[in-house]
């Protein structure tokens, strides 16, 4: 099939070189220049494993272009929308403006049996206020959401675990089958697709997002109560998890979610429910909010009293920046933000992350880098695990890094080390939300 990617950021970029590989045409859209030069030339503009591989033999085989220029996306019949939504300035609603200039910027190109399928992440309502444009061209609006993991990008849209397509209208069975035939590699394994309308579409995405980001900081609570009453909240989550209806994954205690997605999602969705009339069906979520951020200010608090109460002039060693491991991606990063604080306590901040740390550097251009962990660990007085990457979890040994710190105190704001290790090695060991 001859497709369009129209914005080719995290979602796009990725879209694009998968459908590539699964034997599409491809045409990537972008407004920036550069970004579209560097995967032209098969280089992802971003940090996501197998991306590059993907990318570049997809654009050697001739089938995956990208350009500036929309008139392209003319030869293409099915165009997927991947533009970004990021907070609007000021307020947590999302910005739709990228969406909207896409769809302005396509219209004229659109054919009649053209099908238009959104995958960005927008506010509900967002494909009915679009579709009358689209239409009046005799094509047709299908909302598709992505809900791919980064890190696991390219997996995660080559065999997604579900596709969900939202349809109106008298087009809606053709564009259907459209769909099917585009994802008919993933649906011939077994992977089910969800036909339905465009709110609940629209809704899937944010409602997932939603409920992830509860889990988070459903766990996250009872770290704070653990606390208190010298409980051990991994051990809480073994126990909870083995019960199937709720299930070990997401109940990862620690300084909590960050990213380009969960944040912004919870909160444009709460901003939406208001514009709705209905602040209180998700009003959970601003506490869902809370409770994620002060999980960032406790892992603080656990390195200022362990330091006696005293950062000024003490070197701290953070191991991560990402917001998660298996990315570069620094947007909305708790481990960041812990970084950020100790040093406005006036802790000697240095910070070391495997892939993360040049867009670190570009928004706290005010905080010490370092590319090898060990020369981050030397000296420092204490030590702030913020991002599970393997080389700090399963690769750090204690010993070693005991004889490169001045003082072997260790915050795993991940709760991913043994503690045991750590403490028989001599270190004086504090998780969140354990003894
Ligand atoms: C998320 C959704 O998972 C994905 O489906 C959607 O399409 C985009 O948003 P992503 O932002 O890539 O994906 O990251 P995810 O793996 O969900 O992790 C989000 C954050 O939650 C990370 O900061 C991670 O460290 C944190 N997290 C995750 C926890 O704190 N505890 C956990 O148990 C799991």
């Amino acid at each position: 099939m001859r497709l369009s990617v129209i914005g080719c950021g995290y979602l796009g970029a990725v879209h694009a070189a998968a459908m590539a590989s699964l034997g599409h045409e491809v045409v990537g859209v972008d407004t920036d220049g550069k970004k579209v030069d560097r995967l032209a030339a098969g280089k992802a503009p971003f940090f996501e494993p197998g991306l590059d591989e993907l990318l570049a033999d997809a654009v050697a085989s001739g089938r995956l272009r990208f350009t500036t220029d929309i008139a392209e996306a003319a030869q293409a019949s099915l165009h997927f929308l991947a533009v970004g939504t990021p907070p609007s300035e000021g307020a947590d609603a999302a910005d739709v403006s990228f969406v909207d200039a896409a769809v302005a910027a396509l219209v004229p190109h659109l054919k009649p049996g053209d099908v238009v399928a959104g995958k960005s992440t927008v506010p509900v309502g967002t494909a009915a206020r679009l579709s009358p444009q689209i239409e009046a061209t005799g094509a047709a609006l299908v909302w598709n959401p992505e809900f791919l993991r980064e890190g696991w990008a390219v997996n995660d849209t080559v065999e997604p675990d579900r596709i969900v397509v939202g349809v109106s209208g008298p087009g809606a069975d053709a564009a259907v089958e459209v769909m099917r035939e585009v994802y008919r590699s993933a649906l011939s394994r077994g992977c089910p697709l969800l036909v339905t309308d465009w709110p609940t579409a629209e809704l899937v995405k944010v409602a997932a997002n939603a409920f992830l980001a509860t889990k988070i900081s459903f766990i996250n609570a009872m770290a704070e109560i653990a606390e208190v009453v010298g409980a051990d909240v991994t051990q809480l989550a073994d126990a909870l998890g083995h019960d199937d209806r709720i299930g070990r994954r997401f109940l990862g205690a620690g300084i909590g979610f960050g990213g380009g997605c969960l944040p912004k999602d919870i909160r444009a969705f709460a901003a939406r429910a208001e514009e709705l009339g209905r602040t209180e069906s998700v009003a959970f979520l601003r506490e869902v909010d809370a409770i994620n951020l002060r999980r960032r200010q406790r892992a603080v608090d656990l390195v200022v009293d362990a330091l006696g109460g005293d950062l000024v002039g003490r070197r701290v060693a953070v191991l991560g920046a990402a917001f998660k491991p298996h990315s570069d991606d620094v947007r909305d990063s708790p481990g960041l933000a812990v970084a950020v604080m100790l040093r406005g306590l006036g802790a000697e901040v240095v910070v070391t992350d495997p892939a993360a740390l040049e867009n670190a550097r570009r928004i706290h251009p005010q905080l010490e880098y370092a590319t090898a962990a060990e020369d981050a660990l030397a000296g420092a007085s204490a030590v702030v695990l913020v991002t599970e990457w393997d080389q700090y979890r399963r690769e750090l040994s204690p010993s070693d890094a005991g004889a490169l710190v001045a003082r072997r105190l260790i915050v795993d704001g991940r709760n991913c080390l043994d503690a045991q290790v750590w403490r028989d090695a001599g270190w004086e060991y504090h998780g969140m939300g354990r003894r």
